[in-house]
């Protein structure tokens, strides 16, 4: 599979919520338009979309934590955000909701290597203690986890640190 990883994780995560009855809403970001997954899928169980790409060939241009912002600033008050993807995405989602006081959880899929906790790939530091996200998550909260140290870990992990940054996508739960 192409990019997606990210989107693929979390569109069943919105349709739960969806399923559920809590008002969902998403915004999903790819690189551009020919990497875009699960559009459909995720108009369906959203009560709101915004597709975002990084080159503006689909949806709106720009980054996923720009659109958050603009929900935000536009008067929609969020119980929960739930961020799946890059880790550069999900550290900047994080500054975005830290700075409006809205509990983010985060999925460290990304960084898991063989998700057996033998490999010791996934480790990563939240809210001081040292956690793997294959034994501990992979959900943590967002505010607590120390992203710069999990990427500079990551850059250990080249091909993986490309193939993650094919996609971004999150979504919010409202
Ligand atoms: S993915 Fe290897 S220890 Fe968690």
């Amino acid at each position: 599979m192409g990019g997606g990883v990210g989107c693929a994780i979390a569109y069943p995560v919105a349709k739960k919520l969806h399923a559920l009855g809590c008002e969902v809403h998403s915004i999903v970001g790819f690189r551009n338009k020919d990497l875009v997954i699960l559009e459909d899928e995720f108009n369906a169980v959203s009560d709101k979309l915004v597709m975002m790409t990084d080159d503006g060939s689909h949806g709106e241009k720009g980054l996923v934590t720009a659109a958050l912002e603009k929900l935000i600033n536009d008067g929609n008050e969020y119980d929960e955000v739930i961020a799946i993807g890059p880790l550069i995405m999900m550290k900047f989602v994080c500054a975005t909701t830290k700075k409006y006081g809205v509990k983010t959880m985060v999925s460290m899929n990304p960084i898991m290597i063989d998700g057996t906790g033998m490999c010791g790939g996934c480790r990563l530091t939240v809210g001081g203690e040292t956690k793997f996200a294959c034994v501990d998550g992979p959900d943590f909260d967002g505010h607590l986890v120390d992203f710069d140290e999990a990427m500079h870990r990551g850059s250990m992990y080249k091909d993986f640190e490309a193939h993650a940054r094919d996609n971004a996508c999150n979504l919010l739960n409202k």
